[in-house]
């Protein structure tokens, strides 16, 4: 089967690449992923923390006057806990491009449009072939409505299509009221793709110590049915590209996602398990998952499932929610 697709206008070998993370952090694992079949290498998040110049990477908090703010400023890395800074992150943008031949995707996590913006800016110069942009953004404030974080999100993307000349991938939450409504909104302002989805990492709470204690659990493929429900109802609705992130684990959690629509799969948590190697198995067995069952590309097994699914996406869910709480005897 013929692997290649295209994202975010990239023309890329295959789908599979590793997602945001510290895959990236060093350049030998970033040859071995290269060498393993990777078709673009997506970098871990900077934080528009960082870039505010300030010794607590917390940007609410100006001075630390009161008890409040200190309080506040203890739930944050200090800047020297951050594995890449800024300066770093550049260099190790300029560092991956020189040794690589395959698109080099940095990613920034910035919710507001404050001054971290006009470092987006060197990305390119240090040799970003994209930006994937990471909004992880809780709502925590009952005086913000869904309208106003949306605006938020839409003007940082704004103002990014706007600062820089390649391409921009937007990874979402699925935590929005219309997800269809906002991702053609994205489109329209100029995003070239969308990636399904951030992973929120909750915190448990440790009823002994009355504290939240941070949790980093590894994803699943169980993971992937929310993926794939939102792939499905987006593929039809919009018209750039599609990623995919979370619970890609088997060569056939790959088919199901480019089925539903993905035109990237991202793997973060397969490659932390069993290595960067991992990622040439996959490439294998998808390739020949797709041969077997008769597909000639990639865009021919992502029609099938599609077009079977959507004529009436309201339909399917409201049906296939009313007959799945039948089905329990
Ligand atoms: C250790 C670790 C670090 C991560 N760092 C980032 C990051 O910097 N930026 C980001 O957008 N996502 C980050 N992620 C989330 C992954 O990119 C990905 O969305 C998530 O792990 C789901 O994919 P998976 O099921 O393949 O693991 C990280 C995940 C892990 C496990």
């Amino acid at each position: 089967m013929k692997l290649t697709t295209s994202y975010l206008g990239l023309k890329l070998k295959n789908p599979f690449m590793p997602g945001a993370s510290p895959l990236a952090d060093r350049l030998d694992t970033v040859l071995d992923l290269e060498d393993a079949g990777a078709s673009a290498i997506v970098m871990r998040s900077l934080f528009e923390e960082q870039l505010q110049g300030r010794r607590f990477a917390f940007m609410h908090a100006p001075k630390m006057d009161s008890d409040a703010d200190v309080n506040t400023a203890s739930y944050f890395p200090m800047v020297d806990e951050f594995a890449l800074e800024p300066d770093t992150y550049l260099e190790q943008v300029r560092r991956i491009k020189a040794r690589v031949s395959i698109p080099v995707i940095p990613s920034i996590n910035g919710t507001t449009t404050e001054r971290w913006l006009e470092y987006a800016r060197l990305l390119p110069k240090a040799g970003a072939d994209a930006l994937e942009l990471n909004f992880y953004h809780v709502a925590t404030d009952c005086r913000e409505d869904s309208a106003a974080v949306e605006r938020r999100l839409l003007d940082v993307v704004a103002v990014l299509k706007e600062t820089l000349a390649i391409p921009l991938a937007v990874k979402l939450s699925p935590f929005y009221s219309s997800l269809p409504n906002l991702a053609v909104r994205l489109e329209t302002i100029g995003a070239d793709g969308l990636v399904l989805f951030n992973r929120f990492y909750q915190p448990d709470i440790d009823p002994e110590e009355l504290e939240a204690t941070p949790t980093i659990a590894l994803s699943s493929s169980g993971d992937l049915l929310l993926r794939l429900r939102w792939l499905a109802i987006l593929a039809p609705i919009v018209r750039r590209s599609l990623g995919v992130s979370g619970g890609i684990h088997r060569p056939v959690d790959a088919v199901k996602a480019v089925m539903a629509g993905a035109d990237a799969v991202q793997l973060v948590s397969a490659l932390l398990q069993h290595g960067p190697r991992y990622l040439s198995y996959m490439v294998l067995a998808f390739n020949q998952w797709g041969s077997e069952h008769g597909y000639t590309t990639i865009d021919e097994m992502r029609d099938k499932m599609s077009l079977a699914q959507c004529a009436d996406p309201q339909a399917f869910e409201r049906g296939s929610y009313l007959r799945i709480l039948q089905s329990w005897r």
